[in-house]
């Protein structure tokens, strides 16, 4: 798969594969053994850019993803990049499915999550470390601080900020240099493309989390599909709701259409019309499925030009769409 630079050199495949789902937020946790072929299945497409969380667990094991991602990747640990996350937990008083999140970046709390994450990954550092969500009562520049003692120690070797903001990605970057961000991105979720200007300036990488808007727009999925209650994020989020179905079929319609005059499906042209737009922007879509991560790595190879890109985002900007899923409560402590 073709390779892209995040931040100064970090060098990763156009298309990530997000880990997540394959504990968390989709339903009842996937069968171990099988994630773990079909992580190493991606490793043999092409895939050297693998995303998880401390966060991602299931109901027996709170950090159930790092443990399974380590285990997969123990044959190939030379040829990938690991990215993980530290900063959240989840309010477990909170009875909604998706837990609103407490963040808590206190520097001994990144300690011992930076030990625990090591240990599950069965590395000896981590390639990519994100700050998963800003912790109000710590100021970034001392969690940069952190980032760059154990840069110094050898423990990680680059890190990012998830769900930045131009202030704190300015700010973070003055104290230790950052090398990506992981933000929300997709057709239906545009609102960080405010931040181009200063990625480019500072010379930071662009990691699209949910950039399939949680699969919707594969179109896979119509107003009889359900998902199960308690342990599926998708049950509540807006976009699979009876009425957004029916409001989003031009935009469905739209992909198909794309999807057609450049002999790709429309998962693909969603995603070469984020990579195609800039080349410092790295999807890290998400799956359970070998034929999907292969459709997905596929996407690498559509090509859209500037002016496709202009016009399908003057479309966008003005086509029919319902709300999209903007992420769990977060409650700060
Ligand atoms: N930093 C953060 O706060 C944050 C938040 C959310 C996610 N993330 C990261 O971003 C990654 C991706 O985000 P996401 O999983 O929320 O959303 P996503 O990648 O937009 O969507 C994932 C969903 O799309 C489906 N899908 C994937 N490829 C498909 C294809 N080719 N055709 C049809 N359906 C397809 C998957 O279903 P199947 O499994 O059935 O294929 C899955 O349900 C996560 O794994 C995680 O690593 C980070």
């Amino acid at each position: 798969m073709e390779q892209r630079i995040l931040g100064k050199d970090l060098k990763v495949s156009a298309v990530g594969l997000g880990c997540m789902g394959m504990s968390h937020a989709y339903g009842s946790p996937a069968d171990k053994d099988e994630m773990c072929r079909l992580i190493s299945q991606a490793v043999d497409i092409g895939y050297n850019f693998l995303d998880t969380a401390e966060i991602y667990g299931t109901s027996t094991d709170p950090h159930d993803n790092e443990s399974l991602v380590g285990k997969a990747l123990k044959p190939y640990r030379n040829k990938v990049i690991i990215s993980t996350k530290f900063g959240i937990r989840f309010d477990e008083n909170d009875k909604n499915v998706n837990h609103a999140l407490i963040p808590d970046s206190r520097p001994e709390v990144i300690r011992k999550s930076v030990e625990g994450s090591l240990k599950r990954l069965g590395t000896d550092h981590i390639d990519l470390y994100y700050q998963h969500r800003f912790d109000p009562n710590v100021p970034i520049e001392e969690v940069a601080g952190v980032m760059a003692d154990l840069i110094k120690e050898g423990k990680i070797t680059h890190w990012g900020l998830s769900e930045a903001t131009e202030e704190n990605i300015r700010k973070a970057n003055a104290v230790c240099p950052v090398t990506a961000i992981q933000n929300r991105y997709s057709m239906m979720a545009r609102q960080y493309e405010i931040l181009f200007p200063v990625l480019e300036e500072l010379r930071i990488g662009f990691v699209a989390f949910s950039p399939l808007a949680n699969g919707f727009l594969s179109g896979k999925y119509n107003e009889n599909s359900s998902f199960e209650k308690g342990t599926d994020y998708r049950s509540v989020m807006p976009q699979f709701k009876a009425e957004a179905v029916k409001k989003n079929q031009k935009l469905l319609e739209l992909l198909n259409s794309l999807a057609n005059t450049k002999n790709a499906t429309p998962v693909q042209i969603s995603l070469a019309w984020m990579m195609c737009k800039k080349p410092y922007i790295v999807p890290i879509p998400g799956t359970r499925k070998l034929d999907r991560l292969i459709e997905n790595a596929g996407s690498a190879e559509i090509k859209l030009t500037q002016k496709e890109v202009t016009e399908l985002d003057k479309i966008l900007a003005e086509i029919e769409m319902s709300e999209v899923f903007g992420g769990s409560k977060i409650i700060n402590k």
